[in-house]
């Protein structure tokens, strides 16, 4: 079972997939936690290269091909051995970010090619997610909460990791538009879950969503 958690900034995908794993580990099933770009060494080595430094360091095929770069080796050292072995897999972010994100370009540029990015999708990765969890807020929550994170986080943290965080409600609500289309393009496997409420509240949203696929989900324990 292979799970990824999308959407914009600062909806709380990260905290709602340690909750979900939490759950699915009293209920006695292996949980890879895992997240994009990352997962793996020699991904996590990428994923400096693509979140720090300038805005324009990369052409938006450069970076295209980065991004898949690091996905194809996550795939390979992390999510298929643990899906081989049983595992569920909870991956904060996947295809869809790379198909919404470096679909949009950066400020006036243009964005990679949709064909190019299904193409190169179908080649080197060929794997969609069993379910895709999209986490929405309405742009301005969206842009307070993500605010709020950079305000708190160290000069470290916040400074380093900013190449892609946008504080434009404009930009928030092209990516929010965008997880849209896709999830209409995709219904089979993609659900909009409303992030707004205390993150107890967006679980139980969330384990709703998710209870068809992991019927272990409404045991007691879990
Ligand atoms: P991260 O700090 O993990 O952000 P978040 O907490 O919002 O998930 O940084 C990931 C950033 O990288 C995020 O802004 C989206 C971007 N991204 C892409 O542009 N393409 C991709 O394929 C992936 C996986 C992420």
């Amino acid at each position: 079972m292979f799970i990824s958690f999308e959407g914009g900034d600062g909806g709380g995908k990260t905290t709602q997939l340690r909750l979900l794993a939490d759950a699915l580990r009293g209920a006695g099933r292996e949980v890879v936690a895992t997240r994009e770009p990352g997962g793996a060494p020699g991904a996590e080595e990428i994923r400096r290269l693509v979140l720090e430094g300038a805005p324009g360091r990369w052409s938006a095929v450069s970076e295209l091909l980065l991004f898949n770069a690091a996905r194809r080796e996550h795939l390979e050292r992390t999510i298929r051995p643990a899906l081989a072995r049983g595992a569920v897999v909870l991956c904060d972010r996947f295809a869809d970010s790379t198909r919404v994100y470096q679909g949009l370009g950066r400020d006036s540029g243009e964005g990679a090619p949709p064909e190019m990015v299904e193409a190169l999708h179908a080649l080197v990765i060929g794997l969609e997610p069993d379910l895709t969890l999209i986490l929405e807020l309405p742009p301005e929550e969206a842009l307070a909460r993500a605010e709020a994170r950079m305000a708190g986080a160290s000069a470290a943290q916040g400074g380093a990791e900013s190449r892609f965080e946008r504080f434009g409600a404009d930009f928030q609500s092209r990516v929010r538009d965008g997880f849209r289309a896709l999830a209409a393009a995709h219904p089979a496997r993609c659900r909009l879950v409303d992030a707004s409420g205390a993150p107890e509240e967006v679980q139980g949203r969330i384990r709703a969503a998710a209870l068809p696929l992991l019927p272990e989900l409404s045991r007691e324990d879990a």
